[in-house]
């Protein structure tokens, strides 16, 4: 599927820095795409990987976006996933 179209509202990114990774970043993404694809937002919400944004040590790093408006959330686990997604949609 295409995300770059104009279906696309949102975008969520995660940190793919070494510090993220190696907290688990790459699972915290595996299940964000499930999450998506469960809830039939994948047409939607785009995911976006990033570069490392200084918080290192806070990580995973989570960003969610609505055209301007951003928010930031450390130390994401599994468990906040379906809470993040649902805040992408009230931005
Ligand atoms: S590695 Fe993710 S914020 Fe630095």
């Amino acid at each position: 599927m295409n995300k770059d179209n104009d279906n696309v509202l949102f975008s969520i990114s995660v940190c793919g820095g070494d510090g993220c990774t190696s907290s688990g970043g790459e699972i915290v993404r595996a299940r964000i795409e499930k999450e998506l694809t469960d809830k039939k937002y994948d047409d939607k919400i785009v995911i976006k990987d990033v570069k490392c944004r200084s918080l290192c040590f806070s990580g995973p790093v989570v960003m969610t976006a609505k055209g301007p408006r951003k928010k930031i959330y450390k130390d994401v686990g599994e468990k906040d996933i379906p809470g993040i997604i649902e805040n992408i949609i009230k931005l």
